[in-house]
């Protein structure tokens, strides 16, 4: 099971005091020292979200993470001209299609592919034709699943937020969601990644999903470098989920 480390929040830290200045000698923390930090803990790439409304990442960030980080770059965006055009110049191993809504906290729900397949058939061929591999970030449905295949993604994204924000039946429920629709990305010959809302306390029930070779994780990690540092929690979530039956 590979582990995507998504350090935008290190980004949200340093916005909070430096939005203007993002590039300014004393602007901490740094992203770079982020990633570090995250490949000395044992990630096996790097995930960042440049959003429309650059809140986090600025695309400064994304592109010194490129050139001086020797790890896969996954790149989060909205399925737009504008950020086709980023993506085009930075070249990143993978890009991930996430729906953008400016008022959300973050990505709440998955991407309508099915709803928009003329849009993003020439963009995932823009993308794949530039190096990248793309994923489609989408809720756990079955048309979705059919969606992404369609338009030649060779990989999804299931979103884990409703699974993590839930408990009991409900969790349940939506594992077995989770589950439906990773057979049918593998059946369709799909790579399977998961990610949103992961956390240590949740992978175990994560594995009663098939075919997941990679979590994208974000969140629970800075919040558990507040504590213990970045390094050292990438370390102890690589563990937990390397000691894990897949
Ligand atoms: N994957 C995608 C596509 C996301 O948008 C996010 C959140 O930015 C994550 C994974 C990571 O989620 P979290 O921060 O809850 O771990």
């Amino acid at each position: 099971m590979l582990l995507g480390v998504n350090i935008d929040h290190v980004a949200t830290l340093r916005q909070a005091r430096y939005a203007g200045m993002p590039e300014a000698h004393n602007a901490e923390p740094s992203v770079l020292g982020a990633a570090r930090a995250a490949q000395a803990g044992g990630a096996d790439s790097i995930t960042l979200h440049v959003r429309e409304d650059r809140r986090h990442m600025q695309d400064a960030d994304a592109f010194a993470v490129r050139r001086e980080i020797n790890l896969p770059l996954n790149l989060e965006m909205g399925a737009t001209e504008a950020m086709l055009e980023v993506a085009l110049a930075l070249r990143p191993d993978f890009v991930c299609l996430v729906p953008e809504r400016r008022q959300e906290v973050t990505t709440e729900g998955g991407l309508d592919v099915a709803g928009n397949l003329d849009k993003l058939r020439p963009l995932v061929a823009a993308l794949t034709a530039n190096c990248s591999r793309v994923s489609m970030f989408i809720d756990p449905e079955e048309e979705q699943v059919r969606a992404s295949a369609a338009v030649g993604a060779p990989m999804i994204e299931l979103h884990t937020g409703r699974f993590a924000n839930t408990l009991g039946a409900e969790r349940a429920a939506e594992t077995a969601r989770l589950a439906a629709a990773a057979e049918l990305a593998h059946s369709l010959g799909l790579e399977v990644h998961a990610g949103h809302g992961i956390q240590v306390d949740n992978l175990a029930e994560l594995t009663a999903v098939p075919h997941l070779t990679e979590l994208n994780i974000g969140h629970t990690l800075i919040s558990r470098a507040v504590f213990i540092g970045l390094e050292a929690a990438v370390r102890e979530m690589k563990a937990a989920v390397t000691a894990l039956k897949w």
